[in-house]
């Protein structure tokens, strides 16, 4: 049965391509996505790809791949610094999970370098744009 990933991005996300570009770079989210399914299907893994600005709505998903996914790639956007919320829903399905995210949230500003989300995660790939996700996928398929 191929690996089931379900790849969770947060607030703003969806403006990547216009949003900040020197920090997010000009790829758009619909490229993005692209970019997540082209290496799934590439690496036989089965991905479920998941966008929301409201931290409600991606504490919900969570909770509902509960028994479904077999890990969760998540970037919480602004949520990964403030969501006890989110943390406590990925502890709560007990699915591995990894942090991601497209700028280094350890070189930037001091309010980023703690993440709430990442304490509920195995691992964290930041700082490399879409690579942080192709990393993180290699990473869950491999091991
Ligand atoms: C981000 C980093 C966060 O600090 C920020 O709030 C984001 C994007 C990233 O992918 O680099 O929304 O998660």
């Amino acid at each position: 049965m191929p690996v089931k990933i379900l790849v969770i991005n947060g607030p703003s996300l969806n403006m990547l391509g216009i949003r900040e570009p020197e920090i997010y770079g000009n790829g758009t989210y619909a490229e993005l996505e692209k970019c997540i399914r082209d290496f799934c299907r590439e690496h036989g893994a089965e991905c479920d790809i998941f966008q929301s600005n409201h931290e409600g709505d991606i504490i919900d998903k969570i909770c509902a791949s509960y028994k479904d996914a077999d890990a969760i790639i998540i970037n919480a956007g602004a949520y990964t610094h403030t969501s006890i919320a989110i943390m406590d829903a990925i502890r709560a399905v007990n699915i591995r999970a990894v942090e991601v995210h497209l700028s280094d949230i350890s070189a930037r500003e001091d309010f980023r370098k703690v993440s709430y989300v990442g304490m509920a995660c195995e691992k964290c790939f930041s700082g490399r744009g879409f690579d942080s996700y192709t990393d993180a996928l290699q990473y869950l398929i491999c091991s």
